[in-house]
């Protein structure tokens, strides 16, 4: 476009700037349509489902809160049914400094007594005030310029005393008696965004300091939300390593915590996440506030930017069906052109799709093989196996593997073979051994392809 509005300078040639200009254009453009393609499915998905979504305070005093907002109401628009809780943590903190408050915090809980309740209330009530103020404002002069939306706050928590434990009273600290997720539906059956706290009222008329993570919890528990996400300075989910743990199962985070070495704050933070999810919330996500844009990131692309607990695994090794023809394609093809896998036809694939096993994950085909059942009902050729690039090297090709390995003994074989070119020494660690082309069943000796040349490996069941 900027081709027609400049002139190219004399002595570049005019021919090449306006060629490589095309392509950095049709990349972008490629890479707009790719984007938008690999979204659309999310988008689609997302449509009247009800996300809760928990912000720390730090969220707010960051100078991407309103780009923050952007992205709200951007899901709004979407359909997106949210439920924001806002921390306050920071901001409470310094005002108590300001005045020369000290809090006293027994087993990382704040006892709150009747001044500091005072300066909670300050500023939950300063934040939601400028929150509502950015819903409105800073919308004008942005892409989501013309979206209306009504923010909702109220007094939907009701609240008890934490009372007295181990002989400490925790005086205005409290723990949430119910939720009124009648008045939410409403609101978000209307379309708007619902705002909260971390204060509940008494039904006696007291005020009490609530944890706004264990708020968004219940709630998005009460309202059977689709989704609970954090956004905080944590850093994902990691392992031992620091390595960023992009899914995990209830289950496994549960073997994480046992595994020891976690602060007793973020083994708090855990048992939170594993009780929305036990509770029957789907999926609960972490994501880091420090990334611009992270929570479009975590929600449009395939693998996130953050951390997300599931109820099951997102990943699932299971029999091929005719659906599935397009995603194998997708996948093998690249290694047939480069000459890894052998050509197949599709209908071909789409005859042989019963011999298939393929690892999908969220609707996509990451990984396949092929099992093909000798006439001696003995033996099988394991073929066509592949995991996807940017999914190699992370065990996959492992536990497809011995998926089939369990199917192929429960079948009651005996043997399974293979012929390679290219992959001798995964097989080789795999427990298979070099043989010759007269091991091989008959059948396939005769359609053996001598030009090909591949290697003959055997493994023992
Ligand atoms: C072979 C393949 C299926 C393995 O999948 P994967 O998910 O990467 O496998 P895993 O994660 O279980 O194992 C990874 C290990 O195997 C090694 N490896 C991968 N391909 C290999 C090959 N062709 N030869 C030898 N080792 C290989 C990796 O280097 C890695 O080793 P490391 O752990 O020491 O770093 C995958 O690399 C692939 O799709 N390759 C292209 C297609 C192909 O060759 N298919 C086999 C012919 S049927």
């Amino acid at each position: 476009m900027s081709n027609s509005n400049t002139t190219p300078s004399n002595n570049s040639s005019s021919t090449d700037m306006l060629s490589t200009s095309a392509i950095s254009t049709n990349a972008i453009e490629t890479d707009f349509v790719q984007w938008f393609r690999n979204a659309a499915p999310y988008i689609n998905a997302f449509r009247n489902q009800t996300f809760v979504i928990y912000f720390s305070g730090d969220v707010l005093a960051d100078n991407e809160f309103p780009s923050f907002v952007h992205d709200i109401s951007l899901l709004n628009s979407l359909g997106v049914k949210l439920v924001l809780v806002h921390g306050a943590r920071s901001q409470i903190d310094k005002r108590l400094t300001d005045l020369g408050i000290k809090s006293e915090y027994v087993h990382g809980l704040r006892v709150t007594d009747s001044k500091t309740m005072q300066v909670i209330k300050e500023a939950s009530g300063c934040i939601r005030l400028n929150i509502e103020a950015l819903f409105t404002t800073s919308l004008k002069y942005t892409p989501m310029a013309g979206s209306q939306i009504n923010i909702i706050s109220g007094n939907f928590v009701i609240a008890k005393p934490k009372g007295i434990i181990d002989g400490i009273d925790y005086l205005h600290t409290g723990d949430i008696r119910k939720i009124d997720t009648h008045s939410f539906l409403r609101s978000l059956s209307a379309g708007d965004v619902i705002l909260l706290s971390p204060v509940g009222y008494s039904p006696t008329g007291e005020s009490f300091n609530i944890n706004g993570e264990d708020l968004a919890t219940q709630s998005s528990i009460e309202l059977k939300a689709d989704k609970l996400i954090f956004i905080d300075d944590s850093n994902g989910i990691r392992d031992e390593n620091n390595k960023l743990l992009r899914d995990l199962t209830v289950n496994e985070l549960k073997e994480l915590i046992q595994s020891g070495a976690i602060s007793e704050n973020i083994k708090r933070h855990y048992q939170r996440i594993i009780h929305a999810c036990e509770s029957g919330v789907e999926r609960v996500h972490m994501i880091n506030r420090n990334i611009d844009g992270s929570l479009l990131l975590e929600l449009f692309t395939q693998d996130g930017i953050g951390t997300l607990v599931s109820t099951d695994h997102l990943e699932d090794i299971r029999k091929a069906t005719i659906d599935d023809v397009n995603g194998i394609i997708e996948l093998i093809q690249p290694l047939e052109e480069s000459g890894m896998l052998v050509k197949r036809s599709r209908e071909r694939l789409e005859t042989e799709i019963n011999n298939f096993y393929v690892i999908e994950r969220e609707n996509s085909i990451i990984g396949c093989v092929a099992l093909y059942i000798a006439d001696n009902a003995m033996q099988a050729e394991v073929a066509c196996m592949a995991i996807a690039p940017e999914y190699q090297s992370q065990g996959r090709g492992e536990k497809l593997f011995s998926h089939i390995c369990k199917q192929s003994a429960k079948m009651g074989l005996k043997a399974l073979f293979i012929l390679t070119t290219q992959a001798t020494h995964w097989f080789m660690e795999h427990g298979f051994v070099k043989k010759t082309l007269a091991d091989l069943p008959s059948e396939k000796q005769a359609l053996y392809n001598y030009q090909r040349n591949s290697a003959v490996y055997i493994k023992s069941l």
